[in-house]
């Protein structure tokens, strides 16, 4: 029989799975959250209903902590998500002209994932590194210091998917 299971069904069922195998209780909403936004990639409101559901909570309050956190995101973000830092060092060195060359770059807007889904651009404060400023870190680790404008567009190709022929 084929599987007609869908691609949201079967993450819904993974997290559903999760919460059985810790206990769906209040206290685990943490837990629960961080597992959803492994799977989904983000916290959309019909994922926060049904951590509510599941955890017999309120949603008011499972978005409450969803938005108190800076590490959970409502939105989806890019595979390869862009942190450009304009904390105070890398401000007064011209990150924000950094920003808005990578937004240039893109075509898209702060927060947002490019067309193609593979890249978002999210300003954020100091990423502890400001005697490199301005500071760039590219997925988890990567990261570019005393970054220029016009070294953008040479971060982004090395990042950019090999599309095939
Ligand atoms: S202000 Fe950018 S790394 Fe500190």
């Amino acid at each position: 029989m084929p599987d007609l299971c869908t691609t949201g069904e079967r993450l819904f069922k993974e997290l559903d799975d999760y919460i059985d195998s810790i206990g769906a209780k209040p206290d685990k909403l943490i837990s629960v959250l961080q597992k959803a936004q492994e799977l989904f990639g983000y916290l959309s409101i019909e994922v926060q209903q049904h951590i509510a559901d599941a955890l017999n909570i309120p949603v008011s309050q499972v978005y409450g902590v969803v938005t108190f956190y800076n590490f959970f995101s409502t939105k989806p973000k890019g595979k390869v998500q862009i942190k450009v830092c304009l904390g105070t060092a890398c401000y007064v060195k011209g990150g924000d002209r950094v920003l808005e060359r990578f937004l240039e770059e893109l075509g898209t807007k702060p927060e947002e994932p490019t067309k193609d889904g593979q890249f978002s651009v999210h300003p954020v404060r100091c990423l502890g590194a400001c005697s490199m400023a301005p500071v760039v870190l590219v997925g988890e680790k990567d990261f570019y210091g005393r970054i220029k404008p016009d070294m953008v567009p040479r971060i982004i190709e090395k990042y950019r998917e090999v599309k095939e022929r």
